[in-house]
This record gives structure tokens, sequence and C-alpha cells, in this order.
């Protein structure tokens, strides 16, 4: 891992771009199976030009054990059988907290430990903290964009397969006049 110097980094918001630059992913509603509850409607958004969802930029510093990695995730809007699009959502395997910062638009941060679920209103200016343990999705309740930025311990690791298994306690829905909650898994 190569070390970088004390620096600054731009985040052009309108371009959604970091720099200096370090890696970039895009999820598409192909690379979410088996996250949102209607099977039938995400294979259908597959089927039908598997959008993109969202995507992450991130900056120089390193995944590596006393860095502080940054990144910035954009969501799009939409929502696919009523949820909400969102992240797929991990845990940290070595139990180590993270600091989200809205950036642009509305959304939530969804934690689960495990037993109890909590939901953190994101809009630009807020900052949410989630603690060591607590397994964390982020999801867009608004009609444009938005984005937050994250800054985690880099040696905190991502683990996909711990929400796979237990979930993340709750589903956000969208309704008419705004955000539902239900139980995660299929009755
Ligand atoms: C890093 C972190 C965020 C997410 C990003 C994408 O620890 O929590 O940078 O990695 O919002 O979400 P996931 O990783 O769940 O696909
Ligand atoms: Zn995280």
């Amino acid at each position: 891992v190569l070390p970088v110097p004390p620096m600054s980094i731009r985040f052009d918001q309108a371009a959604g771009t970091l720099s200096p630059a370090g890696p970039e992913l895009t999820r598409r509603m192909s690379d979410l199976e088996g996250l949102f509850l209607d099977q039938n409607a995400w294979r259908t958004a597959v089927a039908d030009g598997d959008p993109i969802v969202y995507s992450v930029v991130s900056s120089l510093v390193p995944e590596a054990d006393r860095e502080l990695p940054q990144s910035i995730t954009t969501i799009q809007p939409g929502s696919t059988g009523g949820e909400f699009w969102m992240t797929k959502g991990h845990q940290h395997p070595n139990h180590q907290g993270e600091i989200y910062l809205g950036i642009s638009g509305r959304g939530g941060l969804l934690m689960f430990d495990g037993t109890d679920t909590r939901w953190v209103d994101m809009t630009p200016g807020t900052i949410g903290y989630i603690p060591p343990g607590w397994a964390h999705r982020s999801v867009n309740v608004g009609g444009k964009p938005y984005s937050f930025l994250a800054v985690y311990p880099g040696g905190a690791g991502h683990d996909y397969g711990w929400v796979l298994e237990y979930g993340l306690g709750q589903r956000v829905w969208r309704q008419d006049d705004g955000v539902a909650f239900g139980g995660y898994f299929a009755e």
C-alpha cells in the first residue's frame, strides 16, 4: 500500500468526482441480487435496462490499518417493488465506527446491531454516526440524487454476507406522503 502525503481533496458535486481520485465503483440493479423484498420486481428492473442505482468515488487514501479513507456515495432516486433505492449495506467485521456527512438530496441511514434498528434522517449538513457493531445501509427517500461523504477506519473491512443473512431489521417503503417502515423478511 502506497503512503499518501498530507493533502486536500476536491469534490466536484456537479460532476460527482473527487480529485485526486482513487477507486470508483458503480452498482447496477443486477449487483443488488437478493436485497429487494420483491424479487420479481428486481428481475424486471434488471431486464429493463439494468439501471445504475448508486456509485461510489473514493479518495487516494488507502484502506489500510490506521488510515482514514473517505468516499462519496451517490444514490439515484427510485424504487423497486415499492422499496426505495438503497446501498447493499454491510457490517464492518472488525466492529469499527464510521461517520457520514449529508451533502445533497434527502436520504437516511438505516442501522441494525442484530437486535435493534435505528434510522437517522440525512439531509445536507447532517452528520450520521455509525457505532461499532452496527450494520448500515443508505436509502434515497427523495426525488433527486442523494450524496453523502463517508469516513471510516482503513482496517474496518466490509462484510456484505452479514446483511444477506441477518438483514437490516427494517425495510424502507415509498408512500404517497413519504416513507413507511416494515419488517425485513417476508412473512
Ligand atoms: C464504507 C461505507 C460507505 C459504503 C458506500 C456503499 O464503510 O459505509 O462508503 O461503502 O455507501 O455502500 P455499500 O458498501 O454497502 O455497497
Ligand atoms: Zn461502512
